[in-house]
């Protein structure tokens, strides 16, 4: 280090764009659980992405960026970045971004990625969305591309939580969603929404692939059981949800679409295996 570096006080403000990621300031944070929380930042010009894709997002540790896949919350019209995350007790990443506050620098990748786009589903008339847990952030941005209203004649966005208080993202965001001023009048008509606990009483109590399974789902939506003629799917959720949905899928004859060949159906997992 020069001298005329070693002199420089060390609250010199970062360059907002640091290589691969850009410096974005912490505008809001909302707590739902002890688990679950939801904040927004600043959202840099130059970072562009598909509604439904994932960034690696994270903060600077003892001078060293520390990063994890975070799928984008907002759609890609939005002025903000927003996210929706866990709190993993001892997580090298959350234990730190649980406590982080208006003001704060969060580093955000500038290559987002992810398979979670509608360019990778073949055209179709419902669209269904299934999630677990923190597996509802990139439909968050799903339904809040109006793109999507014009392709699907329904969109049906299906949230399985252990308890009901893990619900209130969706609720939130279903709300919001249906009282835009410019997606409103569609998303009142179009988006349909079916939360479940599994570990407390619900209306609609019981794991996601028991309501498709039973067709709960649908009797409950007043929709056909799922067929890939009409239906397209996108799943993101844990590790064992994935592989059940996906079984369930590929026994009713739906198959999995890339960015080369679409297909019926698009899968994404909402965090990695321990
Ligand atoms: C493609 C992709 C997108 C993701 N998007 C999101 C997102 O939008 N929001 C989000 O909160 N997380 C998301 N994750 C998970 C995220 O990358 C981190 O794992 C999470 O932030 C925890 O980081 P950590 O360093 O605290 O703990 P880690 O060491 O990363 O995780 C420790 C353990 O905690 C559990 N865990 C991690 N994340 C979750 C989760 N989201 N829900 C339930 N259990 C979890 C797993 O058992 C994991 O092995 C995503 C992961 C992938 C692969
Ligand atoms: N949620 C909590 O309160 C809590 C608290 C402490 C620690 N954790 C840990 O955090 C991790 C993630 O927990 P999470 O609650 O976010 O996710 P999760 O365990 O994947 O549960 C989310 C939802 O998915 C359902 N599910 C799980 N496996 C399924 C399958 N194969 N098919 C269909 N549905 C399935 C669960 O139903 P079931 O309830 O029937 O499994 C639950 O409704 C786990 O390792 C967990 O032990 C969670």
């Amino acid at each position: 280090m020069t001298n005329a570096a070693a002199a420089r006080p060390t609250a010199v403000a970062q360059p907002k764009k640091a290589g691969a990621f850009n410096r974005e300031t912490v505008t809001g944070v909302r707590q739902y659980t002890d688990r679950l929380f939801s904040f927004t930042t600043t959202r840099d010009a130059s970072f562009r992405f598909e509604n439904g894709q994932f960034a690696m997002i994270g903060l600077e540790v003892d001078g060293r960026p520390l990063l994890r896949a975070y799928s984008m919350a907002s759609s890609n019209y939005d002025e903000h970045l927003e996210f929706y995350s866990i709190k993993v007790e001892n997580g090298p990443l959350t234990s730190r971004l649980r406590h982080i506050a208006v003001g704060d620098t969060v580093l955000v990748g500038r290559k987002p990625t992810g398979t979670l786009v509608q360019s990778s589903l073949l055209p179709g008339k419902r669209l269904y969305l299934l999630s677990t847990g923190t597996g509802i952030a990139p439909f968050a941005s799903v339904i809040r591309d109006p793109a999507v209203y014009e392709r699907y004649d329904r969109i049906v966005l299906v949230h399985g939580c252990r308890h009901v208080a893990e619900l209130q993202y969706g609720h939130d965001l279903v709300a919001a969603v249906r009282a835009d001023e410019y997606l409103g009048d569609e998303a009142r008509e179009k988006l349909v929404h079916y939360a479940t606990a599994t570990r407390e009483a619900h209306v609609n109590h019981g794991r996601i692939t028991a309501a498709i399974e039973t067709g709960r789902l649908f009797s409950a939506i007043g929709a056909p059981d799922l067929a890939p003629a009409d239906d397209r799917v996108m799943i993101c959720g844990g590790p064992d949800v994935l592989v059940d949905l996906q079984n369930l899928l590929e026994a009713r004859g739906f198959t999995e679409g890339s960015g080369g060949a679409p297909g019926s159906y698009v899968i994404e997992k909402a965090f990695a295996e321990r």
